[in-house]
């Protein structure tokens, strides 16, 4: 039985595929003797550690130090640095698009005002839209999915952005500015103070306050260019799509001028529930991520209630995270190979961890769905994701659909399934939908009907798309001896 579960296993996750083949470069060991990840485990993290520096832009994380002048009692939303044009020497940002990055205030779970940063990446020239005058730009507020949990895991560190073609760079390079927040913890994670800040993974209110206080601050950066009132769509991806599903909860009470409508894509909602769920249904695989992000929901509940002190990891949990994660200061492709191959996945939580209050109490901020939001909405969903369980995500649709009937919301939600799809292969297969909707939105096109709808693509020879839970979608050959490459 248990065996069968890890080859379902092996087979839905290439992150953790053990494979030794074809040599990668030859890199420097780190020293990890006085940890519990040696031999292979060494072995991997060290070279996905190695490869991971390779694609951030610099070492120098100068531009996230936050002025002396910071305080907590700024309002959110305020201005705090703004690099008016970055030099993208080592970004792969295309030529004709420009890009800069700010520094601003948000607010924390608790209301608490904190720096953060985001990038924004400008097009040579605007899509038209009638609303805006010349020199005026449209935007995209774009929320990305999961990088990591530290300082090194902002994406606007990430020389392609974490996401490059697959969505900034291809709304850019469509004449739409891209607003992309890194969010709370994620490249500022100090006060001039020293006071360090964590990131709150997956709570919703935290992020889309993020999302909304960017759109302030680049107002606030770009008078001129981007207007106060003028038009932007939301959008994001996994981590992303759940942070704008609580942007748009958010909007209902928090209104931002010029709000025309979000695209969600695999919208990574109600975590917790399918963690729950998950464990409850071994050795069924619903969904390989919400087993393999456990260290990371540990991590991040201490980050909200430092009380909590990591009280879910096991010894072997708490010393893969604490001494070999932070310390490597790596994200996402490390952090799975050092907390997440097979012989360690059941053995870094406490078994009923997420039972405990203070688990419960942070899994109730990252809940939306079942409550009154902004739209309109195009929700996108592949059928196969390995991240974000379908089935579940139906339920949370359905529940959110028969109240918004029911209460006569007078929002829209249309709710596409693309067949046979995982998790980065559905944002390609969705593309030409989401791109000519959002240009609709910004072109000031009527909104679609309240109410919701949905519709299944069946694609065409879905049956040879690279299916993953990672993107397949890349600026460079992945080697087959190295599959945590993709998942960057
Ligand atoms: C790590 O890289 C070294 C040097 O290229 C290689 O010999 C080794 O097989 C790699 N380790 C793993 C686990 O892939
Ligand atoms: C902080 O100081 C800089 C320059 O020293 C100034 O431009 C900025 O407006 C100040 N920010 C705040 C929030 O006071
Ligand atoms: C960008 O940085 C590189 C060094 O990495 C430097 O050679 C180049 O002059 C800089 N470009 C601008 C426009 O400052
Ligand atoms: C680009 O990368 C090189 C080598 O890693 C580094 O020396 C340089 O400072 C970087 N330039 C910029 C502008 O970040
Ligand atoms: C809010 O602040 C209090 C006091 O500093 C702290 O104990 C609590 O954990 C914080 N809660 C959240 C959700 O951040
Ligand atoms: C938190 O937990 C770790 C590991 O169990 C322990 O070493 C540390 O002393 C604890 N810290 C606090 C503040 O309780
Ligand atoms: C993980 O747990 C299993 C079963 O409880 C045990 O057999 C195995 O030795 C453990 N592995 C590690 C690395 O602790
Ligand atoms: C969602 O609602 C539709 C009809 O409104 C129903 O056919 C379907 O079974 C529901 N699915 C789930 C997962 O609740």
């Amino acid at each position: 039985m248990v065996k069968a579960m890890f080859s379902t296993f092996t087979k839905l996750v290439p992150l953790l595929l053990l494979s030794l083949g074809a040599s990668p470069p030859t890199v420097a060991a780190q020293d990890l003797s006085a940890t519990t990840c040696t031999g292979l485990c060494a072995s991997l993290v060290t070279n996905s550690s190695t490869w991971e520096a390779s694609q951030k832009v610099t070492t120098d994380y100068a531009f996230y130090d936050v002025p002396s002048n910071f305080s907590k009692s700024l309002k959110p939303g305020t201005l705090l640095k703004v690099e008016y044009v970055t030099n993208y020497t080592n970004y792969t940002v295309p030529s004709g698009l420009t890009m800069s990055r700010i520094l601003y205030t948000t607010s924390d779970l608790n209301g608490t005002t904190l720096p953060t940063s985001a990038y924004i990446l400008w097009p040579f020239a605007p899509f038209q839209s009638p609303q805006l005058k010349d020199g005026q730009f449209p935007f995209v507020a774009w929320a990305h999915g999961t990088s990591g949990f530290q300082k090194t895991c902002a994406p606007s560190s990430y020389k392609s952005l974490q996401y490059h073609f697959m969505v900034p760079y291809k709304l850019a390079l469509e004449g739409m500015v891209v607003v992309a927040p890194d969010y709370l913890g994620l490249g500022v994670d100090k006060l001039p103070t020293g006071e360090h800040i964590g990131h709150p993974y997956l709570a919703g209110p935290s992020v889309a306050a993020d999302i909304a206080y960017a759109v302030t601050a680049a107002r606030a950066a770009f008078p001129v260019q981007l207007p106060k009132d003028g038009p932007f769509v939301g959008m994001g991806h996994s981590q992303g799509g759940g942070s704008i599903w609580a942007f748009t909860e958010r909007l209902v009470d928090h209104p931002l001028p010029g709000y025309k409508g979000s695209v969600m894509l695999a919208p990574a909602v109600q975590y917790f529930a399918l963690l729950a769920k998950q464990l409850a249904a071994l050795p069924e695989i619903l969904s390989t991520a919400a087993l393999t992000l456990q260290p990371a929901f540990v991590a991040a509940v201490t980050t909200a209630f430092p009380a909590y002190n990591y009280s879910g990891f096991t010894a072997l949990g708490y010393d893969r995270y604490k001494n070999v994660v932070e310390p490597l200061k790596v994200c996402l492709p490390t952090y799975t190979l050092a907390t997440s191959t097979e012989d360690v996945i059941f053995n870094t939580t406490k078994p009923g961890w997420y039972q405990d209050p203070t688990v419960q109490r942070y899994a109730e901020f990252t809940e939306h769905g079942h409550r009154k939001l902004k739209g309109p909405i195009l929700m996108l969903a592949g059928e196969r994701d390995a991240a974000v369980h379908y089935p579940s995500l139906l339920e949370i649709v359905n529940g959110t659909c028969s109240l918004l009937t029911q209460e006569k919301w007078g929002e829209s939600i249309d709710f596409v399934t693309y067949k046979d799809m995982d998790h980065f292969p559905m944002i390609q297969a969705s593309s030409a939908r989401w791109l000519s909707w959002i240009k609709d939105r910004l072109a000031g096109k009527p909104a679609p009907k309240p109410g919701c709808s949905s519709a299944v693509v069946k694609g065409f020879r879905s049956e040879f798309t690279e299916q993953s839970t990672a993107p397949n979608f890349f600026l460079d050959a992945i080697p087959p001896s190295a599959p945590y490459q993709a998942a960057f």
